[in-house]
């Protein structure tokens, strides 16, 4: 087949319907459509979206594609977004967008941070954290579990974990929530011309942020913090120049950040709306990792990820030229009956969950420990400790983006806070 008759304009008019308002509450139709599609290529976007499990999971591990897709956008950019007086780290993608060998590097320096047995000596401390957030949320009749407990958790154990003074984590929720455009693959689509779009400010102010910090660590070491750590790295030869240092900050600030943010506020919302699920868990709090790997298939945080085409790829019979952009709709590929039977149903006691909601391949999450464990230990501690929780209103109102799903609050009422 060839590639003029692959393009077929239809696949546009699935992504208008993808960003209606109404598919924010509830993308799970559209993505259905796509699925039965097969892949689509769509002209006007220059890239083929892909929905089956086993083709997103194929993909993932595809020689042929590159992480780079910031060259995709930055092709399609008329100037540099970012103003003169920027600091040059802005400039220096994450490793998150990058390939090996550089990829590979970087990864590495930060891994050891994150690894199953680090993070598992954090549980203690995280646990505190919840229970100090949900006590503060029992002052109240009706509380927003988004602001109240989402949002909290992620931003203050990774800036623990950073070392970035306590005083200072309010700027971060700013930054985070303007950085997420950057995480997000449709961004581009929001643009306004003139106008400095926000992720752009925010950029800006968060790479000064850190590097001041980056700085100050510098002039006087300490021995519990990752930058710290980093810094010594640096220190130790030419693995990591100091705007590579600042760029993985940002990126371990941000992806840690909103993704987890709507882990815990997905999941509280999925279990309120299925209260026999949330009454299993209250009963057997053992249950909470089934609990949070059927979350993050039935309604991920990150519902795609997006790759370039180095050279032509054919995906069943639909093709992606060189230099196009290849989007895996993950969320959409959860929900594929080939690898999850009753794919619709939310069901953490299923016998085998398959989700790509970390990713695969060489990008795995490399946080997914870490947002497993504050994932476990929110939903179990809401499930035992807030009692006969109900909705304010459902469905809750939604963010508007496309790739972190997530609600903008999420009010419930309850009859107390043990
Ligand atoms: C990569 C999801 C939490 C740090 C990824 C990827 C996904 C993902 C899907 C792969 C993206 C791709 O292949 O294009 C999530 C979800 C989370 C979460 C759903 C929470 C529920 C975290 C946390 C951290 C983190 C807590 C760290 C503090 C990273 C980093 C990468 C990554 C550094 C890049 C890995 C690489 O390129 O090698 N995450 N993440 N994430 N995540 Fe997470």
């Amino acid at each position: 087949m060839s590639l003029a008759t692959d393009r077929d304009t239809s696949g546009f008019h699935l992504v208008g319907k993808l960003l209606e308002p109404a598919s924010r509450i509830d993308p799970y139709p559209v993505y259905a459509e796509f699925r039965a599609r097969g892949p689509v290529w769509v002209d006007e976007m220059s890239s083929l979206v892909v929905t089956g499990y086993r083709d997103c999971e194929t993909l993932l591990r595809d020689p042929r594609l590159s992480a780079e897709r910031w060259r995709f956008f930055d092709a399609g950019r008329s100037a540099d977004p970012y103003p003169p007086d920027a600091p040059p780290s802005v400039r220096q993608p994450w490793f998150l967008s990058m390939d090996a060998p550089d990829h590979t590097r970087l990864r590495r320096l930060v891994s050891s941070a994150f690894t199953a047995r680090t993070v598992a000596r954090m549980e203690s401390s995280v646990a505190r954290l919840v229970d100090d957030l949900l006590d503060h949320a029992a002052e109240s009749e009706t509380f927003d579990v988004l602001s109240g407990l989402a949002y909290s958790l992620p931003m203050t154990v990774i800036c623990r974990m950073l070392g970035v003074p306590q005083a200072d984590e309010r700027l971060f929720h700013g930054w985070s929530a303007q950085l997420t455009r950057l995480l997000d693959g449709f961004s581009d689509l929001g643009e306004t011309d003139g106008a400095t779009p926000e992720w752009v400010r925010g950029s800006v102010e968060m790479h000064r942020y850190v590097g001041e910090l980056v700085t100050d660590r510098r002039k006087s070491p300490r021995r519990d913090d990752l930058i710290s750590e980093l810094l010594a790295a640096e220190d130790g030869g030419d693995v990591l120049s100091h705007d590579e240092l600042i760029s993985t900050i940002v990126l371990l600030l941000v992806a840690g950040h909103e993704t987890t943010v709507n882990l815990i506020a997905n999941g509280v919302l999925a279990l309120l709306r299925h209260p026999g699920h949330l009454a299993a868990l209250r009963d057997d709090p053992g249950t909470a990792p089934a609990v949070v790997e059927e979350i993050l298939r039935y309604d991920p945080p990150v519902q795609l990820t997006a790759r370039l085409a180095r050279e032509d790829v054919r995906v069943g019979q639909a093709e992606a030229p060189a230099g196009s952009l290849i989007i895996l709709l993950l969320a959409a590929a959860h929900r594929d009956p080939e690898a999850n039977p009753d794919p619709d149903r939310f069901d953490p006691g299923r016998a085998q969950v398959r989700h790509l909601g970390f990713g695969f391949g060489s990008h795995f999450c490399l946080g997914a420990p870490l947002a497993r464990l504050e994932g476990r230990l929110a939903l179990s501690a809401f499930a035992r400790r807030v009692r006969e929780p109900g909705l304010v209103a459902d469905p809750p109102p939604y963010r508007e983006h496309i790739n972190l799903r997530g609600v903008s609050e999420l009010r419930i009422a309850h009859a107390g806070v043990t």
